[in-house]
C-alpha cells in the first residue's frame, strides 16, 4: 500500500464494539436518529424533535459460500453478456479491438470497481475497495445456470445478442457452448432444479429474473392479495399469476433469494406477505441501468417536466413496443420521482407532480446500443427556467450486467447479516430512489457491520 490512495488488501477494525470470531463479525452499533412529537402548544402545532440513539447488534457470517446464480431468461442479452463477462474475467481473457488490446474488467460494478473512504492518514485520504468491507463472493467463482423459453446455448445466445466484440466471442465460445438453459416447464411450483443446482456444485443459490418484461398483473381481492388467495390461485392455475411471480413463490418456499430485474409488479401483496412470513429475501423493480439511473440522479435538480425518449433494437426493445409491457416500464420509470416530490413541500404543492413522459421505440438497426434522450426542465430563482438535455448511446446489456452482478452478490451477502435492535422498530421500509442516497445506504450498512460510523462527509479531520 502506498501512503495515500486505495488499499489493495482487506482491513480490520480495532474497536471495543467489534469482535471478530472464527466465522463471525459482531458489531454493536449506535444508530443516531430522531423521535418526533407533534405538539399543540397554545393552539399552535409544532414538531418537537428529540435526538435519540438506538443500539443495534449486527452479526455477519464470514463464511463465503460457493454461489450458484440462476437467471430466468439466461439466454437473453443480459444473461449471455453477464455469463461471458464473468468467464472473461475469470480466465483473464484479453481481445483485440480496433483501438487497443482490451482486458476483461468489472467496470460498472459497485462491489468490484468502486472504493470507500476509510479515513485520513498524515493528511491524506485513504480508500479501500468496496468489496473489502466484508467477505464477499468473488464473481469469478460463481456457477451460472438458469432457465429460458428458448433452448439456444449460451454461445449462440451471445452471438445473437451482438454485444461483445467478435474476437472476444471467439475466445468465449468454447466455455459457453455446453451451457444450455433449463426449459421453463421445469419450473412450475416444484423448485427441484434449484435444489439440483445447489446439490451438485454450490452451497447457496440466488435466482434473478432477467427475462422479458411482463404485463402488469391485476391485484384482485381473493386472487393474489393474501398468502391464502395466492396459493389457492396457484392450485387453480390462474392465468393472472405471472411466470415471474411463480418463480418468486418457488424461491420463497425454498428460502432462496429472488431478485426481480424487470419493471412488472411481480411482488403482489400475497407474495410479499409470504416472503415476510418465511423470512425470505425478495427485491427489485427494474435494473434502472441507464436512462432511469440518470433520472435518479437528476431528480436532485427538482424538475417540473421530464421527457424521456428511447430507441433500441434488441429483443427487449421489441417486447417493450407492445402496449401492455410498455405500461410496466412506464410506471416503473415514472415512480422514480415520487419520493423526491413528496420530500419537498416548498417546491411542490400537495398532489402536484412534474409532467413526466416516457417514450420507447423499437428500431432494429441499433440493436443493443440504446439511444436515450432526456429533457429536464426546472423552475429556478425568480421565475427563471433551466433546461438540461442529455443524449446517451450505450450497449444496454453492458450497463445491466455489472448491476446484475452487484445484485446477486449483495443478495447473497445480506443473507449472512443479522441485525437486532434494542427496542421496537416499526415494520416497513420507505422506497428511496435517489441514487446518491441508495449508494450511501448500502455503504453505511456495510460499514455498520464492521463498526464504522456512516460516511458523513463532514471532513472535520482537517482544519
Ligand atoms: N439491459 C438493460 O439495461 C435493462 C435495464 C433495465 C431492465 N431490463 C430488463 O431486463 C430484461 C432482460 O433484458 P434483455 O435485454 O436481456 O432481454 P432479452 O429479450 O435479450 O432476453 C430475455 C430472455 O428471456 C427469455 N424469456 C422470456 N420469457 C421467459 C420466461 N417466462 N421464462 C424464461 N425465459 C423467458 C427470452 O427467451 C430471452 O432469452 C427485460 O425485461 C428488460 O426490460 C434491462
Amino acid at each position: 500500500m502506498g501512503v495515500a490512495g486505495t488499499f489493495s488488501h482487506s482491513f480490520k477494525v480495532d474497536s471495543p464494539n467489534v469482535k471478530y470470531t472464527d466465522g463471525e463479525i459482531h458489531s454493536l452499533y449506535n444508530y443516531e436518529t430522531t423521535e418526533l412529537v407533534h405538539e399543540n402548544r397554545n393552539g399552535k402545532y409544532q414538531w418537537i424533535v428529540k435526538p435519540k440513539t438506538v443500539q443495534y447488534e449486527f452479526k455477519t457470517d464470514t463464511h463465503v459460500p460457493k454461489l450458484g446464480v440462476m437467471l430466468v431468461g439466461w439466454g437473453g442479452n443480459n444473461g449471455s453478456t453477464l455469463t461471458g463477462g464473468v468467464i472473461a474475467n475469470r480466465e483473464g481473457i484479453s481481445w483485440a479491438t480496433k483501438d487497443k488490446v482490451q482486458q476483461a474488467n468489472y467496470f460498472g460494478s459497485l462491489t468490484q470497481a468502486s472504493s470507500i473512504r476509510v479515513g485520513s492518514f498524515n493528511g491524506e485520504e485513504i480508500y479501500a475497495p468496496f468489496k473489502s468491507l466484508l467477505p464477499m463472493v468473488n464473481p469469478d467463482d460463481i456457477v451460472f445456470g438458469g432457465w429460458d423459453i428458448s433452448n439456444m446455448n449460451l454461445a449462440d445466445a451471445m452471438g445473437r445478442a451482438k454485444v461483445f466484440d467478435i474476437d472476444l466471442q471467439k475466445q468465449l465460445r468454447p466455455y459457453m457452448e455446453h451451457m444450455v438453459p433449463l426449459p421453463e416447464s421445469t419450473i412450475p411450483i416444484s423448485s427441484r432444479p434449484i435444489r439440483d443446482h445447489e446439490k451438485n456444485k454450490v452451497d447457496k443459490v440466488v435466482v434473478l429474473w432477467t427475462a422479458n418484461t411482463e404485463r402488469y398483473s391485476n391485484v384482485v381481492v381473493g386472487l393474489n392479495d393474501t398468502i391464502e388467495s395466492l396459493m389457492a390461485s396457484l392450485e387453480r392455475n390462474e392465468a393472472e399469476i405471472s411466470p415471474s411471480t411463480l418463480y418468486a413463490i418457488a424461491c420463497v418456499l425454498e428460502n432462496v433469494p429472488f431478485v426481480n430485474g424487470s419493471p412488472q409488479n411481480t411482488f403482489v401483496p400475497g407474495l410479499i406477505d409470504l416472503a415476510i412470513q418465511r423470512n425470505s429475501l425478495i427485491g427489485g423493480d427494474d435494473f434502472k441501468s441507464g436512462q432511469t439511473k440518470m433520472k435518479s440522479v437528476l431528480v436532485d435538480f427538482l424538475p417540473t417536466s421530464i421527457v424521456s425518449y428511447n430507441h433500441l433494437g434488441n429483443n427487449d426493445g421489441m417486447n417493450l413496443s407492445a402496449p401492455q409491457t410498455f405500461r410496466s416500464k412506464e410506471i416503473s420509470k415514472s415512480n422514480v420521482v415520487d419520493d423526491m416530490v413528496a420530500s419537498n413541500g416548498i417546491l411542490y404543492e400537495p398532489g402536484e407532480h412534474p409532467d413526466h413522459v416516457v417514450v420507447i421505440k423499437y428500431v432494429p438497426y441499433v440493436g443493443d446500443s440504446k439511444r436515450a434522450m432526456d429533457e429536464y426542465t426546472s423552475e429556478i430563482f425568480m421565475g427563471g427556467k433551466s433546461t438540461i438535455v442529455l443524449h446517451n448511446t450505450c450497449e444496454d446489456s453492458l450497463l445491466a450486467a455489472p448491476i446484475i452482478l452487484d445484485l446477486v452478490l449483495l443478495a447473497e451477502l445480506s443473507t449472512r447479516i443479522q441485525l437486532k435492535a434494542d427496542g421496537e422498530v416499526p415494520p416497513g421500509t420507505p422506497v428511496v430512489n435517489a441514487l446518491s442516497k441508495q449508494r450511501a445506504m448500502l455503504e453505511n450498512i456495510l460499514r455498520a457491520c464492521v463498526g464504522l460510523a456512516p460516511e458523513n462527509n463532514m471532513i472535520l479531520e482537517y482544519k
